[in-house]
């Protein structure tokens, strides 16, 4: 895929979303000047936008191989949590009859946190810019719907794939999405995440698979691809 076109508050916002796209020189203003700062002034000004826009492609990339395999054409998948993206956009791409749902929250906490959040009060993204990267990259309109999560007005579509990388279950709780996701997948529908608690969804899914395991990240999350909701 060629490198994705990011305006400035662009790379800004994959900057918050995907921490290691910063520079050994913006991580050491990060350490020094603290989150808050980071998120509101260096991110802004000290980014280098080409540097981010080829690193954040190349990540994309990385993070479409570890899927691949579960991507054919004109699917219909649900992304929970995409960011801005990037990872969408190059799915859609290659699979040009594939229709994305976006679920996403339109807002930018003030002082980013990278854990679990109970509350699941953590936003970092603003769907305007969202839509307009996807266009900006040539998606058509057709291709692609966005939803506020905090609006609850979901679509009520079934979905053979749910995507959510370090999003659901890896900063908030599966089970905000549960009753959603049961309702609106088959017995067919695969639904992809990154968690810590890989063990707990056997009591959830009647299928689970590893397909991807960070073992070098502080919290050494597995990727799973689960399968059939278990039905009391
Ligand atoms: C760490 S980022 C990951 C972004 C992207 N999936 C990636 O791999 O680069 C987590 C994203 O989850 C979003 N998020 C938080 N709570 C959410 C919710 N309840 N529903 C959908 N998205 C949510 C945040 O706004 C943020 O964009």
């Amino acid at each position: 895929m060629k490198n994705l076109k990011l305006d400035r508050r662009m790379a800004q916002l994959v900057l918050l979303q995907r921490i290691e796209l910063a520079s050994p020189f913006l991580t050491k203003l990060r350490k020094t000047f603290g989150r808050y700062l980071f998120s509101k002034i260096i991110s802004k000004y000290f980014i280098n936008l080409k540097e981010i826009s080829k690193n954040y492609s190349k990540l994309m990339e990385s993070e479409l191989s570890s899927i691949l395999s579960l991507l054919k054409q004109n699917q219909r998948i649900l992304s929970i949590g995409s960011g801005l993206g990037g990872l969408e956009i190059a799915i859609m791409k290659k699979f040009n009859e594939t229709k994305i749902t976006f679920i996403e929250k339109n807002y930018i906490s003030k002082k980013i946190k990278y854990g679990w959040d109970d509350e699941n009060r953590e936003g970092y993204n603003d769907l305007s810019l969202l839509k307009n990267l996807i266009i900006m990259n040539d998606i058509p309109k057709e291709q692609f719907s966005i939803f506020d999560y905090d609006k609850k007005n979901f679509p009520s579509d079934k979905y053979s794939l749910v995507i959510s990388l370090y999003s659901l279950d890896y900063h908030y709780d599966f089970n905000i999405y549960l009753e959603y996701l049961k309702k609106n997948t088959d017995e067919n529908s695969i639904i992809v995440f990154d968690t810590i608690r890989y063990e707990y969804f056997n009591k959830i899914f009647n299928y689970v698979k590893i397909i991807k395991e960070d073992k070098n990240t502080i919290h050494k999350s597995k990727r799973i691809a689960c399968k059939m909701f278990k039905r009391k």
